[in-house]
């Protein structure tokens, strides 16, 4: 049985594509792994160069009412295997609307999937039907978070998201932690918003990783080339950070 992880937060920009396909790409070296595109925005699918025309994706997966088997949207790319995200996802809320079963789509079709150690997913910066999705068929979430005021006041919208479903649809769904992205611990506003998410990490029954992900331009150099980090740059000061991230969150020593 795969892990699954989600990378959720519904605020905007704050780095879960950056996660997710960098530490798809970290576990992609070692273990058997699936990137899961569930953003309509596709920036993930972008990184991998995936196809989104004449090929089947998590639309035809999750949304259409043929409900293809997930093994068949799968892409194997030079930069790992990949689900693609397709624009259409964004009809998404008002396809499912009404269909009992809409909130278990994803379950359902990675209930059916065999042959992967780790499943990541990126989502959109939206608490959607496609996200519930997510919620339910995932085993831990990570939650990217940027040291600004602003990035605290939607957590606990996002806690609350994730209580619900916790309490009735995936019993087993676990805040693997918070994880500081593009910080620098330098300045005292960092520092105490820092702080700040420790305690809320705690009401929310996470932490915060010890690892935070300093900022760096090669990070945004990758994308362009669409090219994964931990092939782009393998030793910059992210995807040092990266590396820690990744063993910290797994537990495996060698990375
Ligand atoms: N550690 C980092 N150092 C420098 N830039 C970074 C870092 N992490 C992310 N970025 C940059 O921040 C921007 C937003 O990152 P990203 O696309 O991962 O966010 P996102 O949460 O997926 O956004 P969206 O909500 O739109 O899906 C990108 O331009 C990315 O290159
Ligand atoms: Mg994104």
């Amino acid at each position: 049985m795969a892990v699954i992880y989600v990378v959720a937060n519904q605020k905007g920009g704050i780095g879960k594509t950056t996660t997710a396909t960098t530490l798809a790409g970290i576990l992609g070296k070692r273990k058997r792994t699936l990137l899961i595109d569930a953003d309509p925005q596709g920036n993930s699918s972008c990184t991998y160069q995936a196809k989104v025309e004449d090929q089947a994706t998590l639309y035809d997966v999750m949304v259409d009412s043929q409900m293809l088997p997930m093994a068949d949207a799968i892409q194997h790319l030079e930069n790992g295997d990949i689900v693609a995200s397709d624009p259409l996802l964004a009809k998404a809320e008002k396809m499912l609307d009404g269909d009992v079963d809409g909130l278990y789509r994803l379950k359902d079709a990675l209930d059916g999937l065999t042959g992967y150690d780790y499943i990541v997913i990126d989502t959109a910066p939206s608490l959607n039907v496609i996200l519930y999705n997510c919620l339910i068929a995932a085993d831990e979430v990570i939650i990217p978070v940027m040291a600004d005021a602003y990035s605290l006041q939607g957590l606990m919208q996002l806690y609350d998201t994730i209580k619900a479903v916790q309490k009735r649809q995936n019993k087993k769904l676990k805040v693997s932690g918070l994880l500081l992205v593009k910080y620098s611990g330098r300045s005292n506003l960092e520092k105490q918003v820092y702080e700040e998410l420790i305690q809320l990490a705690e009401q929310m029954g996470t932490k915060v990783f010890s690892t935070t992900i300093r900022e760096c331009v090669k990070t945004k150099e990758a994308q362009e080339q669409k090219k994964l980090l931990v092939d782009y740059a393998p030793k910059c000061t992210s995807m040092q950070d990266y590396f820690s991230f990744a063993k910290e969150l797994t537990g495996l020593r060698k990375l």
